[in-house]
């Protein structure tokens, strides 16, 4: 029963876009389990970049079979337009091999403004969320209220809920927050439009998976944003709204615990961050630009969902032996190596010191209060100068590079299998096991 799982071990954006292309090329299903458009994962292709938000990185590929899960917050209009825009660069759309979960949370334009609405109102206190809904669905979710994809299977029924629930916000929005107000007329007919074109794609994809597991069949789950965005584990309350690291694949797919086979832990190479909160190792000046890049290429530290310039800082070690811990991780997954050449020292975040005490583990994590506090402690690498981006074989790599991959996998106690060097669907470096 093979499961594997592929998690963010920072604040997201590590790159799973296309370690999951990497690794579904076997797959048979590819599954998206938590969160909704909030995500951007970018895989490319040749000379074609496909940005994804809601479906699975690895629908790419002809051989798979792709799953929204029920752990998912899903925005019809953002999966219909991705739905032709894939059409478009010739994969293969069709209710045969996509299935959405008809217990996923919808998000509608409605909780689109009011996640705004609410972000505006923190003045100051913002977490800096995508405006994306994700936080204003996932309430609607929780307090039993929220509706799920499987209510636009009956368009009648499905408009009373919407007329009901638009109106709800409307007044929230009006009250609370001085807003005009919705067109409420104009987002219905739109979202029983939407309703009639998905219909086809809604399951109950649980049972799905769950066949596939027990006929020896491989899935891949693939998680939305890092571990320490986790609502749980993450350094609350900067953090999204749904459970990022890869316990939530149990839930949010509908599936057991006994079939996870590996746990691929995805780490950039330094550290990046969007949004509010603490963030120990952040740096500013000339080594943030190296390490942010100008945004003048796709692959800059710019967000793929919203486009804002990315916080970066060294590697924190702490931080992503809490990611190991909390996920199970079985590998790591490095990626944006290259980025690093030409740093004459790398220094890495080994340890923190907290009111006056060194510590090395995230025990820090529980709230961001206490992680605002810490003062990180480096150790500095040699650095090397040569591009590893025509690079293909680990031997190749400088020595200074094979040091700094070895100096990760002794802190986390556990291997790192792949290193990615550029962002060509082929710059990737399978390390042999020792
Ligand atoms: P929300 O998920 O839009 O509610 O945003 C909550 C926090 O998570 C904000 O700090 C966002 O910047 C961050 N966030 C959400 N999705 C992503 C992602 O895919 N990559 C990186 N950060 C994200």
């Amino acid at each position: 029963m093979p499961l594997d799982i592929v998690v963010g071990a920072q604040w997201g954006d590590e790159g799973k876009g296309r370690v999951v292309d990497l690794l579904s090329r076997g797959a048979d299903i590819t599954a998206r389990y938590n969160g909704g458009d909030n995500a951007g994962h970018t895989v490319t292709i040749g000379d074609c970049i496909y940005k994804l938000h809601l479906i699975p990185s690895g629908f790419i590929h002809p051989g798979t079979t792709g799953v929204l899960g029920n752990g998912m917050v899903i925005n019809p209009q953002t999966l219909l337009g991705e739905m032709d825009m894939l059409r478009q660069a010739g994969v293969e759309v069709a209710a045969d091999r996509l299935f959405i979960a008809d217990a996923a949370a919808l998000i509608t334009p409605a909780h689109r403004l009011l996640d705004t609405a609410q972000e505006a109102a923190l003045r100051g206190g913002q977490i800096g969320t995508t405006g994306r809904g994700i936080g204003p669905a996932y309430v609607d979710k929780v307090s039993r209220r929220g509706m799920r994809i499987g209510e636009m299977l009956d368009l009648a029924s499905f408009k009373d809920r919407l007329d009901e629930h638009l109106s709800t916000i409307d007044t929230e929005l009006r009250n609370r927050y001085q807003h005009p107000g919705l067109d409420r007329k104009e987002i219905s007919r739109v979202l029983i439009e939407n309703a009639a074109t998905l219909q086809p794609y809604i399951r109950r994809v649980g049972p799905i998976v769950r066949q596939a597991l027990m006929d020896d069949r491989v899935v891949l789950a693939e998680a939305a944003q890092g571990t320490l965005l986790d609502l749980e584990q993450g350094t609350y309350p900067f953090v999204t709204s749904s459970c990022t690291t890869a316990a939530g694949v149990f839930s949010g797919l509908g599936i057991g615990i006994s079939p996870v086979r590996h746990v691929v832990g995805v780490t950039k190479s330094f550290q990046t961050r969007v949004g509010a909160g603490p963030f120990p190792t952040e740096l500013t000046g000339a080594d943030a630009v190296a390490l942010r890049g100008t945004g003048s290429n796709p692959w800059d530290e710019y967000g793929t969902t919203t486009g804002r310039p990315r916080r970066v800082g060294w590697l924190d070690l702490p931080l992503l032996r809490y990611a190991v811990e909390i996920n199970g991780v079985t590998e790591l997954f490095l990626t944006k190596l290259d980025v690093l050449s030409g740093f004459t020292e790398i220094p890495i975040c080994t340890a923190y010191r907290l009111n006056g005490r060194e510590v090395s583990t995230m025990e820090t994590t529980a709230d961001a209060r206490s992680l605002g506090m810490v003062e990180p402690i480096f150790t500095s690498l040699p650095g090397w100068k040569e591009d590893l981006r025509p690079m293909r074989d680990h031997n190749q790599f400088p020595e200074a590079a094979r040091g700094y991959v070895e100096f990760i996998e002794k802190a986390c106690g556990v291997p790192v299998r792949w290193i990615s060097v550029g962002p060509e669907r082929n710059a990737v470096v399978e390390k042999a096991g020792e």
